[in-house]
């Protein structure tokens, strides 16, 4: 193993100046600041248990690996609007006018690089800061240009790029994304299929630098990109962070599957007021997300394993565009779940959630662990990343480990293993030995 050290400024690279990116940014402001602990952020307040539990070796995780230091993180970001990253934090309406106040300065600073935007990919908005050119491989060879100036003018060593932009319609891959050659090809011919996601995907790993996907978009997931990834020998991740409901289902799925108790029926809707839920009230974008929100409970429950238990399972899912509310979510959940004997009982849920302070350290979080990724060569896709998200990327003769407490086990076996340390297995039996 050869884990580099931290060293210089490590560049963050943001399509899309919402209200994800900007909570995000003011966060780290924030935390640097010492105005609040790093709530929510696992690279800064978890900690890591080594050896035996008679050892009460349990540090911190920043403590454990080495990871970038908040005051070296430097942000770059595009969007189809022109304001800076103030101006589009108060637009977005997350945080309090004081908490927008003390970060205004940092905020100010991030003005918008002009995007690559298909309007044909997110009907409900446009605006004027886009880029044009003659054909897909000449927008990104202007992204290209961007990273390049970016690392110029901040001296970063390092640079991630993670993507909180919209979500853009639902595609399947096809032909043109099967191979590296058929994607390059495509791009020069304006291939209808090639959606702004994959020609950022695209762009980034052209130029050294990782790529993570926050929406429910294809891009990291065709093959073509992950062959790219691979050549170039640089990480990727996604899709979609896991905030909110999701978040919510996929800590308590586990749980009545592992006392085997059935699910009926799960019946999930949501209202949100947000640029987001404006977007998703398009059919197109609406079925990304859905499909990519539906993916976990069927990976949890397993009903061909347990067909008494979740065969016939209905599950729906619903999101509500509704302005009143703004980035504050409501989301409802009734679970009818049976018991023994076949006996029914309910679960409701109603999550008062506040989706960007739940995304922003998993953007902090996704950020460092990528780089710590790049800096111990390991390429291709993170599959120990699944932690954060909503539909995970694995090798495609595998099934996605949806469990977050599977995946919190997998993510930090994967730092003991990366440090050398033994991995944890929970058998335990060596504590009873002096029994005998
Ligand atoms: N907040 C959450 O809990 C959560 C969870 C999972 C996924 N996400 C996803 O993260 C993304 C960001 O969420 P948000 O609430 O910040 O949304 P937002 O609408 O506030 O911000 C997205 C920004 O992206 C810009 N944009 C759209 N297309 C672009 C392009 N091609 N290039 C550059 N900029 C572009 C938009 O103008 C907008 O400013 C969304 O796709 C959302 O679905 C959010």
């Amino acid at each position: 193993m050869d884990l580099k050290a931290p060293k210089g400024k490590l560049g963050v690279l943001i399509p899309g100046l919402g209200a994800v990116s900007t909570t995000f940014i003011a966060g780290v402001d924030a935390i640097i600041k010492k105005q609040t602990p790093p709530i929510g952020s696992l690279t800064q307040m978890g900690t890591i248990r080594l050896g035996k539990r008679t050892e009460n070796r349990s540090p911190k995780i920043k403590d454990f690996v080495p990871l970038a230091e908040l005051s070296d993180l430097v942000f770059g970001a595009w969007d189809i609007f022109k304001e800076d990253a103030y101006q589009a934090a108060c637009n977005a309406q997350v945080l309090s006018p004081p908490d927008l106040e003390q970060a205004r300065e940092a905020l100010e600073k991030i003005k918008p690089m002009s995007a690559v935007f298909d309007h044909e990919y997110v009907k409900n908005i446009d605006g004027p800061n886009k880029k044009s050119a003659a054909t897909k491989m000449q927008l990104a060879e202007m992204l290209m240009e961007d990273i390049e100036n970016f690392r110029k003018t901040n001296g970063t060593t390092r640079d991630v790029m993670i993507w909180c932009a919209s979500t853009e319609a639902y595609i399947e891959p096809t032909e043109i994304h099967s191979s590296l050659e058929k994607f390059e090809a495509a791009l020069r011919n304006n291939d209808p299929l090639i959606a702004p996601s994959m020609i950022y995907a695209y762009a980034a790993l052209k130029s050294g630098v990782p790529f993570l996907m926050g929406a429910p978009n294809l891009a990291v997931d065709t093959l073509a990109i992950q062959e790219l990834a691979m050549a170039q020998g640089l990480p990727i991740a996604g899709k979609d962070f896991k905030t909110g409901q999701t978040l919510i289902k996929t800590i308590l799925a586990p749980g009545l599957k592992s006392r085997m108790l059935g699910v009926e029926g799960w019946f999930s809707t949501n209202i949100l007021g947000n640029r987001d839920g404006e977007v998703l009230d398009d059919p197109m974008s609406f079925r990304s997300k859905e499909v990519s929100k539906k993916g976990a409970l069927d990976y949890i429950l397993q009903p061909d394993t347990y067909p008494d238990l979740y065969k016939d399972l209905y599950h729906k899912v619903r999101i509500n565009y509704y302005p009143p509310r703004g980035d504050q979510k409501e989301g409802w959940d009734n679970i009818d779940i049976f018991g023994w004997m076949g006996y029914k009982m309910q679960i409701k849920i109603d999550f008062l959630c506040r989706d960007s302070i739940l995304a922003a350290p998993i953007v902090l979080d996704l950020v460092l662990f990528t780089d710590l990724a790049l800096r111990n060569n390991m390429r291709g896709i993170q599959e120990w990343l699944s932690f954060y998200f909503k539909a995970p990327m694995v090798a495609p003769n595998l099934y996605p480990e949806h469990d977050l407490f599977i995946q919190l086990t997998k993510l930090k076996n994967t730092l003991r293993w990366m440090m050398g340390e033994e991995l944890i297995t929970h058998l335990g039996h060596e504590y009873y030995d002096s029994y005998e």
